[in-house]
């Protein structure tokens, strides 16, 4: 385990740092999954103290009961104000991040980008300057989403970010890697002799992935408008989800291993053409948007992987916000058994299904079919295994395992410059497309269970399993 570190945040003051990273490390902290010697800059602009800081953090439900242990943990946070624009603050702030390094007798920086993405690029320059005076390997930038809006502004900032820092330094965050149904996904794949042989489109019908929010943008409305609901979560998030499905068994698994095979069902992901954008994807706005814009809230696609293991089977991929409510699901419907025999009445035969629940509750759902007591009628029966339901666990939120694993320099839960570069290609295939820019943006009423052209898109029935 790191057995140092100086966290700086940029964007300490934000709703990021005050809700997810703060109270990640804290809880870090709590579980004893830190080393003693840490200490935390909160970046900012805001003329603070380091008192209204901390009242400002206790405003979050997280934080709201004092005792010694976070009184303690808070002990270890510094509130440094500056303006990302101005140049001269980054050698103050190198100043502290050394004071700090002697406090602490080590020299491991991390660096998180917790700001809007247009200042990205002006931390990442000026941070490079003291970044090369250091030594190798002691320090570790975090990148939040969106990483670019296009392939080409991806790989601009990429370039620029390649420069300022040693690419083993770059994480790249997805925070839905971090959920613990994303992870046991590869679990349940490798440690499963049942799945194994049968995951493929010799067994699988089809796969949906779809995560749908009952709010809508709220006052990201500015950030949100000039991104739309395919750049802000299927680019990200829900192509990660794909790729950690339906990649190959790597004959070692290692970190390594494991990109590779990622990478490779990125780069195989069909694109879209102007008659596949107008058969096969669905956008829709819900009713009250707050701007005129023709900014989709809402995203159905159906596409496939052209490889020989899964071509042919439909993917579908949708996310929507003012949906009836929040949910993340993976749901994997088998092909059905359609032998005949006598000895079974095979009427009632169904489809198996697997579903990876991701919230609001985790779990595992498998439908399978069973003998009816009595006689030798055939129904389906469900074994649903529910790990939230459990009142003496509660699972470490997303950003605990990431900000764990970065620390200690472990990558296999980010994404790599070329996952991202695939996605982009896969992205820009709809939206540079004139097509889609022709296509009908569908009005929905806020709280609606799906879009009547999306379900059609699916082939009729739902997205999440109930
Ligand atoms: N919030 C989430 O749960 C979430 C989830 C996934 C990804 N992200 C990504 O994470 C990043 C941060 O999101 P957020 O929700 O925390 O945004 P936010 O609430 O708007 O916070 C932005 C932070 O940057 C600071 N800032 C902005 N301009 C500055 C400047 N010129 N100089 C100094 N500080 C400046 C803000 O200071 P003030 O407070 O003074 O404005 C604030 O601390 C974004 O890229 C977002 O896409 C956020």
């Amino acid at each position: 385990m790191i057995n140092s570190f100086i966290f700086n945040i940029f964007g300490g003051t934000g709703d990021l740092a005050k809700k997810k990273l703060l109270p990640a490390l804290y809880n870090l902290y709590k579980k004893d999954m830190l080393p003693e010697n840490f200490k935390v800059i909160s970046i900012g602009r805001r003329n603070y103290t380091k008192n209204q800081y901390v009242n400002f953090l206790m405003e979050d439900t997280k934080f709201s009961s004092r005792d010694k242990q976070l009184d303690d943990f808070l002990e270890k946070i510094t509130y440094y104000e500056m303006n990302f624009d101005d140049s001269s603050k980054y050698k103050d702030l190198d100043v502290l991040n050394k004071k700090l390094g002697e406090e602490i007798k080590g020299d491991n920086r991390v660096f998180y980008f917790a700001t809007p993405p247009s200042y990205f690029e002006v931390i990442s320059n000026n941070l490079s300057m003291y970044y090369k005076n250091n030594q190798k390997n002691h320090q570790r930038v975090l990148i939040e989403k969106p990483f670019g809006s296009d392939l080409k502004s991806a790989e601009y900032f990429n370039e620029q970010l390649e420069k300022a820092f040693d690419k083993n330094d770059i994480y790249r965050i997805d925070h839905y890697l971090g959920k613990e149904m994303i992870q046991n996904i590869l679990t349940m794949r490798f440690t499963n002799q049942l799945f194994r042989n049968n995951w493929s489109k010799d067994s699988i019908d089809n796969i949906k992935i779809a995560i749908s929010e009952n709010i809508g943008v709220e006052e990201r409305i500015n950030y949100y408008d000039s991104v739309g609901a395919l750049r802000d979560m299927v680019q990200n998030h829900l192509l990660q989800i794909l790729s950690f499905l339906t990649l190959e068994r790597p004959f070692e698994i290692t970190t390594e291993s494991l990109k590779k095979e990622k990478l490779n069902i990125l780069k195989n992901l069909k694109t879209f053409t102007p008659d596949s954008i107008r058969s096969d994807v669905v956008f829709g706005q819900y009713d009250g948007y707050p701007v005129k814009s023709e900014t989709e809230t809402y995203v159905a696609l159906k596409t496939e992987i052209l490889t020989d293991k899964w071509k042919g089977v439909p993917i579908y991929l949708m996310t929507g916000k003012h949906m009836s409510e929040k949910k993340a699901e993976v749901l994997i419907t088998f092909k059905k058994d359609t032998s005949k025999d006598c000895f079974f009445n095979n009427d009632n035969v169904e489809n198996n299904l697997l579903a990876f629940k991701i919230q609001p509750t985790e779990g595992v759902y498998l439908r399978i079919n069973s003998k009816v007591p009595g006689n030798n009628d055939v129904s389906t029966v469900s074994l649903d295994y529910c790990q939230t339901c459990n009142t003496n666990y509660s699972s470490p939120e997303a950003y605990e395992k990431l900000l764990f694993d970065c620390l200690n320099r472990d990558k296999t839960l980010f994404a790599s410059w070329e996952e991202i570069k695939y996605s982009w290609t896969f992205i820009d295939s709809i939206t540079k497309s004139c097509e889609s820019r022709r296509k009908a943006l569908l009005k929905y009423p806020r709280g609606v269970e799906d879009i009547k052209e999306s379900t059609k898109l699916i082939g009729g029935g739902k997205w999440f399993l109930d």
